[in-house]
């Protein structure tokens, strides 16, 4: 890991105006970096504005204040130096696995042969290689979030924003695809700002966890984590000192005191 900062977010605030004209402040005065092959985590209450802050950082949404910086530009709308992954896989119904994951690449100008092989690999990887020429419809749940990942991956980009990748996928794959995500990261170094409602997935994947407020979502806590292993999340769950981060997670996140945690959310 290095001191460049690759991503930022310099007092971003998202005001959404509702259909009743009414407006709603989904995150409020937001500054945090990410540093060159740093893995962070974002976790808080379900509405907090996470995703809105995802989708600032990607360029999809234009922020109502403050400014998203990759790489020291400003971000005005979608580059090829980030790759996210939204919270819906949106994978095309009538294109293929393989041809999913290759749509990324297209845009690259790789030679097919290529962006063929690629694609290939990281679905073998993520266990799906008996499935290249199926369509999305024919898959599950999470095979089609692994879909998705794998098109994340596939762009090779130089920083990754992931939301709630595995949300979809059972418990154990889950924990396979962890790892298989966190020595994809370890092994390209690359930077990642990943959003998950999962504790323990927060402390097994990151350097560092980002705590945000109910919303207007501010960020009210940062914790370290200092354990061995980033690349191995499956060593790391045996760590004792696990336990430690994410029950000070969960006294951040008031949870055990307000078991739903969602007043003040409307989504
Ligand atoms: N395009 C939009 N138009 C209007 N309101 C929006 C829009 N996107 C998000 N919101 C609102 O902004 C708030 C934050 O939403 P966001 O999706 O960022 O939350 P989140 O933290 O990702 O929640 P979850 O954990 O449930 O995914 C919510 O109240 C939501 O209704
Ligand atoms: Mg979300």
């Amino acid at each position: 890991m290095s001191d460049v900062v690759r991503l930022e977010f310099r007092n971003v605030s998202m005001r959404f105006v509702e259909a009743t004209g009414q407006s709603l402040t989904a995150v409020a005065g937001v500054s945090f970096s990410v540093r060159d092959g740093e893995v962070v985590s974002l976790i808080g209450p379900s509405g907090c504005g996470k995703s809105t802050l995802l989708n600032i950082g990607s360029g999809l949404y234009a922020p109502s204040e403050g400014e998203a910086y990759v790489d020291g530009e400003r971000v005005e709308g979608p580059n090829a130096h980030v790759a996210f992954m939204l919270q819906k896989d949106l994978l095309l119904p009538w294109r293929t696995i393989v041809e999913n994951v290759m749509l990324g690449v297209e845009i690259q100008g790789l030679p097919i042969t290529e962006r063929k092989r690629r694609a290939q690999a990281l679905l073998e990887n993520l266990g799906l290689a008996e499935f290249l020429d199926r369509y999305p419809h024919q898959l599950s749940g999470g095979m089609r979030q692994r879909v998705a990942l794998a098109r994340t991956l596939a762009v090779d980009p130089t920083v990754l924003l992931l939301d709630e990748p595995f949300s979809a996928v059972d418990a154990q794959t889950r924990i396979v695809l962890q790892r298989e995500l966190a020595q994809t990261l370890k092994r390209a170094a690359k930077t990642a700002l990943l959003i998950t409602h999962d504790l323990l997935e927060a402390v097994t994947l990151s350097d560092r966890v980002l705590v945000m407020s109910r919303r207007p979502g501010r960020i009210i806590d940062e914790i370290q984590v200092d354990l061995p292993g980033r690349d191995d999340p499956i060593a790391r769950r045996h760590e004792a000192r696990v336990n430690d981060y994410v029950s000070r997670l969960m006294d951040r996140l008031d949870i055990g005191h307000d078991s739903l945690n969602t007043a003040g959310a409307s989504a």
